[in-house]
């Protein structure tokens, strides 16, 4: 990671841990301990690489810090709620909130981080809490839309409008934002939310790839957990497509049966091909960013989330 950068993410990391507290003590220990236990800040550093990259003025430095807390508590906050949505048991190598304390708390968890991003993001220019309002509403729409449609009615197309909203928008965001604060052009912010779309994309197909291929030591995610909570994520999508239809029976037993051919080379190929179209797209839109170092930060970012998948 660059200098500039490397002290970017200590700033933002304080601005984040003050952020997530709370006077209630089980509140704090609920959230402390999962902002405390790693994530890998994806987001905020984004949204940081494209303000420096586009040459951001260092007055407007501690907005776009804000703005990169306010990102990254968002997505915090979608996590506790999406365990309990995915009956997740471990998330960064823990047990989740959900599975510690139960259903209750994971709700009010997950409230409480939304109400300190929405606190953080008001003092934002207007132009960034746009940003982050659309991006709020289309990821509860996509975690919806996942829920209500069966697995056998879900088109691909659907499927894709689906990661977008859920993941791909808040990296949209995240390009978005760096580039509105840098005052870049409107076509080369439009260009930037575009590469942030691409590489959201190619993050959730990999992450559902890793959700049957993955080491839970390295992702602190069991694998299996799209299975069982019944959804026809990318993988299942390539298994359907080469071997024929899924197993109606989403017990541990069918999980293991077909475990062997989910991750074929067939199928991990074909989906990290599908990565690669999409971070190649990104990495084409980034050449607009000025500042040289920053551009191979960001490209390589998108060469080493396929080699998540080695
Ligand atoms: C997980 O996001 C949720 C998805 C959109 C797949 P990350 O993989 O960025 O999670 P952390 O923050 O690093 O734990
Ligand atoms: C989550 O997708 C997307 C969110 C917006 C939280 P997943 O359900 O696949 O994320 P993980 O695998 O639990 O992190
Ligand atoms: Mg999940
Ligand atoms: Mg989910
Ligand atoms: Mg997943």
């Amino acid at each position: 990671m660059p200098d500039s950068l490397q002290k970017d993410y200590t700033v933002i990391e304080d601005i984040i841990r003050s952020r997530a507290r709370s006077s209630l003590p089980i509140m704090d220990s609920m959230i402390t301990s999962l902002v405390r236990n790693g994530g890998k800040r994806i987001r905020p550093m984004i949204l940081m690489a494209v303000f420096r990259g586009m040459s951001g003025k260092d007055s407007v430095l501690d907005t776009a810090y804000r703005s990169a807390a306010t990102l990254e508590l968002i997505h915090t906050a979608t996590l506790i709620h999406d365990d309990l949505i995915d009956k997740s048991h471990t998330r960064r190598g823990v047990p989740t909130i959900f599975a510690q304390h139960g259903i209750p708390s994971a709700v009010l968890a997950g409230d409480y981080l939304f109400v300190e991003a929405y606190a953080l993001a008001a003092g934002l220019p207007e132009k960034l809490v746009n940003t982050c309002v659309r991006s709020l509403r289309k990821m509860a729409e996509g975690q919806l839309l996942e829920e209500i449609i069966p697995p056998n009615e879900l088109s691909f197309k659907t499927y894709l409008d689906i990661i977008s909203s859920k993941t791909a928008v808040l990296f949209k965001s995240a390009c978005e934002s760096g580039a509105l604060l840098a005052e870049a052009p409107d076509d080369v912010v439009r260009d930037l939310g575009q590469a942030g779309l691409s590489l959201g994309i190619a993050f959730q197909f990999i992450d559902d790839l890793l959700d049957v291929l993955g080491n839970e030591h390295i992702t602190g995610k069991p694998i299996g957990t799209d299975f069982w909570a019944g959804k026809l994520s990318l993988p299942y999508f390539l298994y359907r497509e080469t071997f024929g239809p899924l197993p109606n029976d989403r017990s541990q037993k069918t999980f293991q049966s077909i475990l062997k051919k989910l991750t074929s080379d067939d199928i991990i190929v074909k989906g990290k091909e599908m990565a690669l179209s999409n971070t190649n797209k990104a990495k084409e839109l980034f050449n607009v960013l000025d500042n040289g170092e920053i551009r191979t930060y960001l490209q390589n970012m998108c060469d080493q989330m396929l080699n998540r998948i080695l």
